[in-house]
């Protein structure tokens, strides 16, 4: 099993340079079920998610790979499709299920592996199945599998009960190709979601008002593939911010989104660390010593969910106490006993951490459970006297694109084994 191993105190300094989004990548390279013709997907992350993907696509007859060993670009071919989605590939990667209104969509039928929950809590498609069973699909659960059937998919009017990334990000998609229009209300507004909206437009989707909350689709009878490039990371950008700032470090984010972590960098401001946006993405540096500060996680454009776990390692080493409320998902804590492992201070009652920052951590032996979790304990270990030991660190792999050859490259005593 490999392991990160960190010897942290050394502030970064140097550039890092920000990969493809992950969380955009997965649903726009689903999107290609919908398409008549091959598509090119330029700025794509080497992740094990996107790995999953590109094996998925290939089983529904979507023939899909890297164009080359080192690139960023992925091209998908046009095939027969089938619309079976097994549960070893699914059960790896809850987005899988995205797969499901696209194929009914085309095909008319699918039968696509139900995701299980997984360490963050248990995750339920409740709001993806109802909404597309008021566009005239029959769901049924048989031995693990969603089996969906329809004549065709029709337009509707939908008004999800609560955002859903997922599950508006499906809607689009199962909408893009229905017959009529379809309204979705009460939709999330997350950048990868408008990412998503605007490749299908791009292939000749009638998609509008992506990114508020109200999303209208007039449905298309066929879209042509195209050339595209994923919009950056955003969550990894906000992380390598944190990386920064939590070893007063000084370094340069390119391509850093900042319009799109404008949450992430006013909170990092409230800490003591500066970020200056400039063409090419921005610079980062800490003014002295770092303040805890409450954080509570809301659908976007709110603190988001996936950089709770980065700003409470840096707070554990801030001065004062703070607060970390999550709100989007019910067991998002994982990182917390693994932090206190390496002497950080935090006290946790339900969805709400206390934390009191500590002078300094130490260096330990510990788990990542999930990849935000995991990164944590990256950023723990980066400021850690000591040797860091990251167990599990497939989690990483999930969504962090050779995390140890770019901390590396900006000073960090990071190293696989
Ligand atoms: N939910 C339901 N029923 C549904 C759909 C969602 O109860 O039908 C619940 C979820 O269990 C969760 C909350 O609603 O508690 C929000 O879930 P949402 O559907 O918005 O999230 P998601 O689509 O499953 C995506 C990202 C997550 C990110 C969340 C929130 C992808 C592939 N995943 O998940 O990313 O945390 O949005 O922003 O886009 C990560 O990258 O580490 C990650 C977990």
């Amino acid at each position: 099993m490999q392991e990160l191993l960190i010897e942290g105190g050394v502030p970064l300094s140097g550039s890092i340079r920000i990969s493809g989004s992950k969380n955009a990548a997965l649903p726009i390279l689903f999107s290609s079920i919908l398409l008549d013709s091959p598509a090119v997907f330029h700025n794509v992350p080497r992740l094990r998610d996107i790995a999953t993907t590109i094996a998925l696509l290939r089983v529904l007859g979507r023939p899909a790979a890297f164009t080359d060993a080192e690139g960023h670009s992925v091209r998908v071919e046009n095939g027969p499709l089938s619309g079976e989605a097994p549960y070893e590939l699914v059960r790896t990667m809850r987005a899988s299920v995205l797969v499901l209104g696209p194929l009914l969509a085309r095909l008319g039928f699918a039968r696509v592996a139900l995701p299980g929950g997984c360490a963050i809590g248990a995750r339920p498609v409740e709001q993806h199945t109802r909404a597309l069973e008021k566009m005239g699909a029959r769901l049924e659960l048989e031995s693990g599998y969603i089996i969906g059937r329809c004549a065709s998919l029709r337009g509707a009017d939908i008004t999800f009960d609560f955002p859903t990334v997922g599950g508006t990000e499906h809607l689009i998609m199962a909408a893009a190709q229905a017959e009529g229009e379809t309204v979705l209300r009460n939709c999330a507004r997350e950048p990868e979601i408008t990412d998503l909206a605007n490749f299908l437009n791009a292939c000749g989707a009638k998609i509008s008002g992506q990114g508020t909350d109200t999303v209208h689709i007039r449905g298309v009878a066929a879209l042509r593939g195209c050339d595209y490039r994923v919009m950056p990371d955003r969550v990894e950008a906000g992380t390598f911010l944190a990386a920064a700032a939590i070893t007063g470090g000084n370094c340069d984010i390119v391509g850093c989104p900042v319009e799109e972590i404008t949450a992430v960098v006013a909170k990092l401001g409230e800490t003591g660390v500066t970020v200056e946006p400039h063409a090419g993405g921005a610079s980062v540096r800490r003014n002295g010593k770092l303040r805890c500060v409450d954080v509570t996680t809301r659908p976007y454009p709110g603190f988001p969910t996936d950089m709770q776990a980065q700003i409470m390692a840096l707070m554990t080493l801030a001065e004062g106490s703070g607060t970390v409320e999550e709100t989007i998902f019910e067991n998002r804590f994982m990182h917390v006993p693994e932090l206190v492992r390496m002497g950080a201070d935090i006290r946790l009652s339900g969805s709400r951490a206390v934390i009191r920052g500590v002078p300094a951590l130490t260096g330990a032996p510990v788990m990542a459970s999930d990849l935000r979790a995991g990164v944590s304990l990256v950023l723990a270990g980066l400021a850690a006297s000591g040797t860091t030991r990251v167990q599990r660190i497939y989690h990483l792999d999930r969504g962090y694109e050779r995390i140890e050859h770019k901390l590396e490259a900006v000073g960090a005593r990071i190293r696989r084994v």
